[in-house]
């Protein structure tokens, strides 16, 4: 999907995607940072969107590694569907349903997760289940990656993980903050 497309997709869904631009490289390359690809065989993404992150954790991603993509707006999942490669699972569902498709699939844990999900617009409880999921089903060293455009909900993330790093990104539109939660 061009900026354009995703600019009128983004405004007429504003309450459940969050943004009107997708992610740009920079703000890409910050969210898989610490990432050990080689070793990684399951990867969870929350909110796919147009596929600008999946792509990014694709080309890195093993050869035998599988990637669980939610999207919970149908047209970005026939977008998703669209990218060629047999390691990716597009799941047209909500990620509170991460354990049921992780079983489903034949996995207990992930070994990372990242998120795009905007959390902010959602109410607070839910938002706190997802990512209590989320830490409940990432293996020992995994990290559950969050991207914000704030850091408005930097607390809860370090109510639920013990460890929380935050980085900044200007080079994206709007700038945009990662915060790197493990256990
Ligand atoms: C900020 S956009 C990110 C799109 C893309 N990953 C990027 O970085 O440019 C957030 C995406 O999360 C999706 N989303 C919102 N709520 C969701 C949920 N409960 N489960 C899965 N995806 C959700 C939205 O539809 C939207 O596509």
């Amino acid at each position: 999907m061009n900026k354009i497309k995703f600019l009128r997709e983004g405004i007429k869904n504003l309450r459940t995607t969050g943004t009107v631009t997708p992610s740009s490289r920079f703000l890409c390359q910050s969210m898989l940072k610490g990432i050990d690809f080689d070793k990684a065989r399951i990867i969870i993404e929350l909110g796919g969107g147009d596929g600008v992150v999946t792509r990014h954790i694709l080309k890195k991603m093993h050869p035998e590694a599988k990637l669980l993509t939610f999207e919970v707006q149908a047209n970005f999942c026939e977008l998703l569907r669209k990218i060629e490669d047999d390691r990716l699972v597009v799941i047209e569902d909500s990620a509170e349903f991460i354990e049921q498709y992780l079983r489903q699939h034949g996995y207990e844990k992930a070994d990372h997760i990242i998120s795009a999900i905007p959390f902010v617009i959602f109410p607070k409880e839910v938002a706190g289940n997802i990512v209590k999921t989320c830490r409940d089903h990432l293996a020992p060293k995994g990290f559950f990656v969050q991207m914000h455009y704030s850091t408005i909900l930097k607390s809860l993330y370090e109510s639920i993980f013990p460890n929380v790093k935050t980085s900044f990104t200007p080079l994206n539109i709007p700038p945009a903050f990662v915060f790197h939660c493990s256990n």
